[in-house]
């Protein structure tokens, strides 16, 4: 698969310079509710002059992604110099909070991995009110219609394709074992108020029904807690009602879902060889591959945290500085990784 060039280009000598103390600690909010509201962070703000702050609100603090994507984006915020706030929101309360609090601060600009889409309106009016520039990231925003807010620029990833790649690499090892795809169930993990969710397991549906998967045996179940053990409790359902399937293939819009899904094989004893699971992210998956023996978890999309982090946050610092507001669209592609070749594309990636 192809990787796009970086759009935001390279970092001019002069300001790479500038780098300035603030953000050499790792700083975690937590927006409203717990009573660690975001702060100034330490060294920047007003000591900082004329260097901007720029907000990063994600869905999940404990999600590897999200904090790789942190990691990135603190470092465009070390080396073009501006200060970055990061601040976990896992609901409408703590987002709009969140926005109230980067305008308290004077930040410019914010970017946005909302948990929940529908709040792209209210996100829209508050940024307003607070004077934040807002861009999202990975998911993107809808409007009362459930349609894309068009007007706030977003960098995801290509999701319908990469979904289609999870589907073509399960079918292919199906194949290499010899399995007869009548014989295999699949466990579909679904997010389907999330475009992109809906998109990746969109994609991989219809490669596996391509290469000859008897649709009826993928067992659509909806991922309500998105975390690893969420997925775990969702698919154990699934399982338990078809206790005549031996062999079990696994996808969902992430590593983590598919992790749940392995993670419940392995609590039924079904053996690691009967399961294929392919998740997307490449985060939190490796560390299956880091196992001795190889588990349930096959495969894994890498996407590039570093596009999502350092070209999201270098995108606003050009835009609060420069006025240069970024492409309304951007879609970033991924890799296949397994455990023969996750060590080379991570480096690649600058995660290991
Ligand atoms: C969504 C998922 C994350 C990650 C990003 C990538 O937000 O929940 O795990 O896959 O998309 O854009």
């Amino acid at each position: 698969m192809k990787r796009r060039h970086f759009l935001f280009g390279f970092l001019p000598a002069a300001l790479l310079l500038t780098v300035a103390a603030a953000g050499c600690s790792p700083q975690q909010n937590t927006a409203g509710g717990g009573g660690t509201a975001a702060s100034p962070a330490p060294g920047g703000g007003s000591l900082g002059g004329d260097r901007p702050k720029i907000g990063f609100v994600v869905k999940s603090a404990t999600e590897v992604w999200f904090q790789q994507e942190w990691k990135f984006a603190q470092e465009a915020a070390d080396k073009l110099g501006f200060d970055l706030v990061k601040i976990a929101a896992d609901d409408a309360d703590k987002v709009l909070s969140a926005l109230d609090n980067l305008g308290a601060q004077g930040a410019k600009g914010v970017i946005i991995c909302s948990p929940d889409v529908k709040l792209g309106p209210a996100i829209v009016s508050k940024a307003k009110d607070n004077n934040l520039k807002l861009m999202s990231v990975d998911d993107r925003l809808v409007g009362a219609d459930g349609k894309p807010l068009a007007d706030v620029p977003h960098l995801g990833i290509s999701a319908r394709d990469i979904g289609r790649s999870v589907g073509k690499a399960i079918a292919a090892e199906m194949k290499k074992r010899g399995w007869k795809p009548a014989e295999v169930g699949a466990v579909a993990l679904t997010i389907d108020e999330l475009e992109t969710a809906r998109e990746r397991v969109g994609g991989a549906t219809e490669e596996l029904v391509k290469a000859g998967f008897p649709e009826a045996n993928i067992y659509r179940t909806p991922w309500k807690r998105h975390d690893i053990p969420g997925a775990l409790d969702a698919a154990n359902p699934t399982l338990t009602q078809h206790p005549d399937v031996k062999k079990w293939v696994a996808f969902a819009s992430n590593d983590d879902g598919v992790l749940g899904v392995v993670r419940a094989t392995e609590g039924r004893t079904i053996p690691a060889s009967d399961v294929i699971g392919v998740g997307i992210n490449g985060t939190s998956g490796v560390d299956d591959f880091k196992k001795p023996n190889p588990t349930g978890f096959f495969a894994s999309v890498l996407l590039s945290p570093r596009r999502h982090g350092y070209d999201t946050a270098e995108a606003m610092y050009r835009w609060v500085t420069e006025g240069k507001e970024p492409p309304k669209e951007t879609y970033t592609t991924g890799t296949l990784i397994t455990r023969e070749n996750y060590r080379e594309e991570m480096k690649k990636e600058g995660l290991l």
